[in-house]
């Protein structure tokens, strides 16, 4: 079976939950402590040897580009200084994989940003990264994946129990399990179900290992939930049509970097567990939760009146 070398990364969203933030720049350009989320996605696919990479990008989009490429002046005047360490940070980028763009145009949905990948991947099994899914590097949920394609062929995905009232909002699959294996045989998937009808309580998150079978049902599915071709649905077809698709319950640690909350979370738990921050982080952060006295939360339209929007002071 033909190993899989190329890893898809959509980052063509817009990024709405995270605005005004996201206004000028990427969700993944987001720094997680030192380094932009996306940094982190694309380090996870090449630890595994997918070390072409294409991403999927659309308008304002520009900063991924610059972040992955050299900047001579940069490394120029960190030469000069003799700041030896913070040269070989600039460069990692740079040199981490062999990076390829597509434009997706019009962000209709995730499976319509897979399918741009099409030309690009041409016949062979690929990886898709989202790029705002933060998984922490010590799980190494990839080379799981891998390893249960190499095994069974077909299309892997990745999946992660939630709360029941959680599941609407996540795509959900129904799935044979066999005691207590991680590995699941996947029946169906249902994108955002409807509360209280997920077929189970497993979610679909941002890993998927995807045969090429993949892009002629992404060109026969029609929009889906929120009017958006959904990778999802594609994903049902084959599923329905005698393709093998198999889940791999992930149990460890994962961030939705797009959603405020566990994007704090996750540059927390990152700084603290860093050897060159985490001491002095943890320390403080002790003392900060001693001392942290719940308050009246503000909420943003407590915003001083010369910074509201002026429709709303009129
Ligand atoms: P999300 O739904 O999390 O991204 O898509 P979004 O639409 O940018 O987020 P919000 O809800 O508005 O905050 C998951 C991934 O799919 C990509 C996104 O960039 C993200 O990595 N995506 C989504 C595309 O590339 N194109 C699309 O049309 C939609």
């Amino acid at each position: 079976m033909n190993e899989i070398t190329k890893a898809v990364i959509p980052v063509a969203g817009l990024g709405t939950r995270f605005l005004p933030a996201t206004k000028a720049t990427p969700k993944e350009m987001l720094p997680v402590v030192d380094k932009p989320a996306i940094q982190y996605v694309v380090e996870e696919a090449v630890s595994v040897g997918m070390r072409d990479v294409l991403m999927v990008t659309g308008r304002n989009k520009r900063a991924l580009e610059d972040h992955f490429d050299r900047n001579c002046e940069l490394e120029l005047a960190l030469e000069k200084k003799g700041d030896a360490e913070r040269l070989a940070s600039v460069n990692l980028s740079t040199e981490l994989a062999d990076i390829h763009y597509t434009r997706q145009g019009d962000p209709r949905g995730l499976g319509h940003a897979v399918l741009c990948a099409a030309p690009h991947v041409g016949d062979e099994p690929f990886a898709v990264l989202l790029g705002d899914d933060l998984i922490d590097p010590r799980d190494p949920l990839l080379a799981q994946m891998r390893q249960v394609h190499r095994e069974h062929g077909g299309s892997v995905i990745a999946l992660m129990e939630v709360e029941p009232e959680r599941s609407h909002l996540y795509g959900c699959a129904a799935a044979e399990r066999d005691g207590t294996s991680p590995v699941v045989r996947v029946t169906d998937l249902v994108e955002k179900p409807a509360p209280g009808t997920a077929p189970s309580n497993l979610a679909v998150i941002g890993r998927y290992i995807l045969e090429p079978a993949v892009f002629d049902v992404l060109r026969r599915t029609p929009p889906g939930r929120g009017g958006e071709i959904q990778l999802t649905d594609a994903i049902r077809t084959l599923a329905a049509t005698g393709h093998t698709v198999h889940g791999v319950v992930f149990s460890g640690r994962r961030y939705d970097t797009g959603d405020r909350g566990d994007y704090l979370r996750a540059v927390v738990r990152i700084a603290a567990d860093r050897s060159d921050l985490g001491p002095d982080f943890v320390e403080w952060l002790r003392e900060f939760l001693l001392d942290h006295q719940p308050v009246e939360h503000r909420s943003v339209d407590e915003r001083p009146v010369e910074l509201r929007p002026a429709a709303l002071t009129a």
